[in-house]
């Protein structure tokens, strides 16, 4: 029986928060903005000592399982003057258990709705763990593949972070926060980090603030739109105003633009990182300027315990942190925490690697593998023997990928242990060498290997932890011993099919004409294997397209496709190498051929407040059934604020049976399609010519009227 108004849940969510908040000490409210890591503390019992105290707001990091935290939980509830919930965070990235393709991967299946899936899987693992908020999705637009964090986010374009980070925000919260099969999602990281100077992690980002609204903002604001519960700060330093401090982008946009009504929770000690960045090193000057600038929880538990004096000595209005907990509180009452503050707890077997989340993982995993090269159609494979080689074919670990979560490598399957459950022929294994260093000892048994054999399968590519949060990279290219053991082989005279396994772009200028084709895996958790072998084999026909440009070298970088147009087309270029892209964004081959149309147009102008529609036909022109993806892109080639060359504005992926067409068509809305932002984010529309591509193989120019 519910005695006080904020534990009736008859009530409107407002009206309950308010009189909570009425309730609560300076002291209850301080906790609820503090976010503890309970790395140490094992005891339930231990309420109010060692890392463990009831009333805070949240527990980060904990994988003691949905008992434990129910145990936890119950003194919070129970055993506390107002009996606040406690709300449980993990990094539940690309899955818990069953572990799926990074972000990076997905996005080039171009597959929402099978993201939206997986998403719901790791949401369904991740409440049997016992946690029920996820720092995820990360859609960071990221155009530096020598930043390790690349592989968390979704690539190089603004609106693919921001449909896919859109699609896992459903996924986890499903349509209404309330349910119990929910769970808070989390935009990260709140702005602009993907931007870090030489792709070095905790660095400066110099973003202008039209940058900003380009390229940085857009998929958050697609995510807010979404009903994203909670978003997470960044550690960068946003062109001399850290992240976490800076209310033009926690408070301004965030909330007045654009009506934002969760909380926001600071990176891992960003708060108190504002030392070493420059700003101050005082934890009173960090509390405060954090509280005020938007920044409502301190993750790790760094800086807020200073609220209580600060307000006290009248240096911070209580207004503020009233603010702060009201929207810490309604992000709770919103999750239906008050009623339903427990975990089922049900045996791993019933939680945990289903047979139907390893089927969304494995169909994910096949979409988003991406055909780069095919030469001589070497693919699929029908050899009767196939070498495979390479420190990728057979390690587990590097399958997973950073922020594995829960994963184990023993739930993986690699793709020596596919190849050798399904290939008809004989699959002689050879590692050759590891990911790194100089041991060369297995290269006689890797040669050996080849030469006994009609195709080789070269597995290169990173260890799971070379990507990832701190794993900055100054070269994106292969290690020496892995390009040493490709010499080597090449002495078999047999042709190779390069398998790259890797959390970001690699730089294969100087591989790719060695290889007959190049087969881009990623990182895809636990169905990887089987994956890859059903692709290799033609079991499966792949049809992922490039969610992030492949530079030639480290020294092409940033390359991308929505860059902005130079002064002379045809110069600047670099002196001695070809300086476009090896593979550009969007690019991916398939086991059959696809023929586009031309573009027609139901018009040849456009008045702002109308509609212009696009039409191209596809036609499945090959022998086999596929995926084809029309990417859709337009061009406004002069603008009082000068456009990237192209942005991708739409995109459709259809399934078309061997010899089948489908005409694709696309509404071009010139609000939301032809409008750019200035450098406050105020949509400009300029009547002039524009050009509408698809998948860069026909184009169709119109006029939108003034
Ligand atoms: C880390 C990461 C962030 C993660 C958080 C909690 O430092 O920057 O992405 O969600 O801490 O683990």
């Amino acid at each position: 029986m519910s005695s006080l108004p904020y534990q009736d849940s008859s009530l409107p969510i407002e009206e309950r928060v308010s009189d909570l908040v009425s309730r609560m000490t300076i002291e209850e409210k301080t906790d609820q903005l503090i976010q503890i890591v309970m790395g140490l503390d094992e005891n339930p019992n231990n309420a109010g000592q060692g890392s463990f105290r009831p009333t805070v707001g949240s527990i980060l990091a904990s994988k003691r399982g949905a008992a434990a935290h129910n145990e936890y939980q119950r003194i919070a509830v129970e055993e506390t003057r107002l009996g606040i919930p406690i709300i449980w965070g993990y990094d539940v990235i690309h899955g818990c258990y069953t572990v799926y393709p990074v972000s990076l991967a997905q996005a080039c299946s171009f597959n929402p709705e099978l993201v939206e899936a997986a998403a719901r899987v790791a949401a369904e693992e991740a409440l049997a763990a016992g946690l029920n908020w996820t720092f995820a999705p990360m859609i960071d637009v990221c155009r530096d593949p020598r930043w390790g964090r690349i592989v968390e986010g979704y690539g190089e374009d603004p609106y693919l972070n921001g449909v896919f980070g859109a699609a896992t925000v459903r996924g986890f919260q499903t349509d209404d926060l309330s349910k119990p099969e929910a769970i808070a999602a989390c935009l990260k990281h709140f702005v602009g980090y993907g931007a870090s100077e030489g792709g070095r992690d905790y660095t400066y980002t110099d973003v202008s603030r039209h940058a900003l609204w380009e390229s940085y903002l857009p998929p958050y604001e697609m995510g807010v739109r979404a009903g994203a519960a909670t978003i997470m700060s960044s550690f960068n330093d946003i062109s001399g105003t850290p992240a976490v401090v800076n209310r033009y982008a926690l408070t301004e946009i965030l909330r007045e633009r654009w009506g934002f009504s969760g909380f926001v929770v600071s990176d891992w000690a960003s708060l108190q990182q504002l030392g070493p960045q420059g700003f101050s090193n005082d934890p009173a000057v960090q509390t405060k300027a954090g509280l005020e600038a938007g920044n409502d929880m301190d993750m790790a538990d760094q800086v807020f315990r200073n609220i209580p004096q600060l307000v006290e000595s009248g240096r911070l209005a209580e207004a503020v942190v009233d603010e702060a907990v009201r929207r810490v509180l309604r992000v709770k009452f919103r999750l239906g925490l008050f009623e339903n503050p427990y975990f089922e707890e049900k045996a791993f077997s019933e939680s945990f690697l289903l047979p139907e989340y390893k089927e969304t993982a494995y169909r994910l995993a096949l979409e988003s593998c991406v055909l780069l090269k095919n030469d001589a159609e070497i693919l699929p494979l029908d050899a009767r023997s196939i070498a495979l080689i390479g420190p990728g074919a057979d390690d587990p670990a590097a399958m997973l990928g950073n922020w594995e979560c829960f994963g184990r490598p023993e739930d993986v399957v690699t793709l020596r242990a596919a190849l050798e459950g399904r290939a008809a022929g004989t699959i002689r294994y050879a590692k050759g060498c590891e990911f790194g260093g100089d041991d060369r000892s297995g290269f006689g048994e890797a040669l050996a290997a080849a030469q006994d054999s009609e195709v080789v399968v070269l597995c290169l590519g990173e260890e799971s932890l070379w990507s990832g949060e701190n794993h900055s990279s100054a070269s994106i290219e292969l290690e020496p011993i892995q390009l040493a053991l490709l010499e080597e082989l090449r002495a078999a005279g047999k042709p190779i099919v390069l398998v790259l396994t890797a959390g970001r772009p690699l730089g294969l200028h100087e591989v790719e004409p060695k290889v007959h084709a190049i087969l881009a895996a990623w990182q895809l958790g636990v169905t990887a294997g089987t994956a890859i072998a059903d692709l290799l084999l033609g079991r499966a026909n792949p049809c992922g397209k490039l969610s992030v440009t492949f530079p030639r070298t480290t020294g092409h970088i940033p390359s991308y496709y929505c860059e902005h147009r130079r002064a002379r087309p045809d110069q600047g270029l670099y002196r001695g190498i070809e300086t476009s892209p090896l593979f550009e964004f969007g690019h991916g081959l398939c086991y059959t051929t696809f023929d586009y149309g031309a573009i027609t147009l139901d018009a040849t102008t456009v008045a702002a407040d109308g509609t212009i529609t696009a039409s191209v036909a596809v036609t499945n022109t090959g022998s086999r059934d596929g995926k084809e993806t029309v990417i859709w892109y337009v061009r406004d080639p002069e603008a009082s604020i000068t456009q990237p060359i192209r942005r991708v504005i739409a995109f459709d992926k259809v399934s078309l049976t061997a010899g089948e067409t489908r005409t694709v068509t696309l509404v071009i809305r010139p609000d939301e399609h032809l409008s750019y932002p200035d450098s406050d984010g105020k949509r400009i529309l300029e009547a002039g010519t524009f050009v509408v591509e698809a998948s860069g193989r026909c184009e169709a120019e119109f006029v939108l009227e003034g």
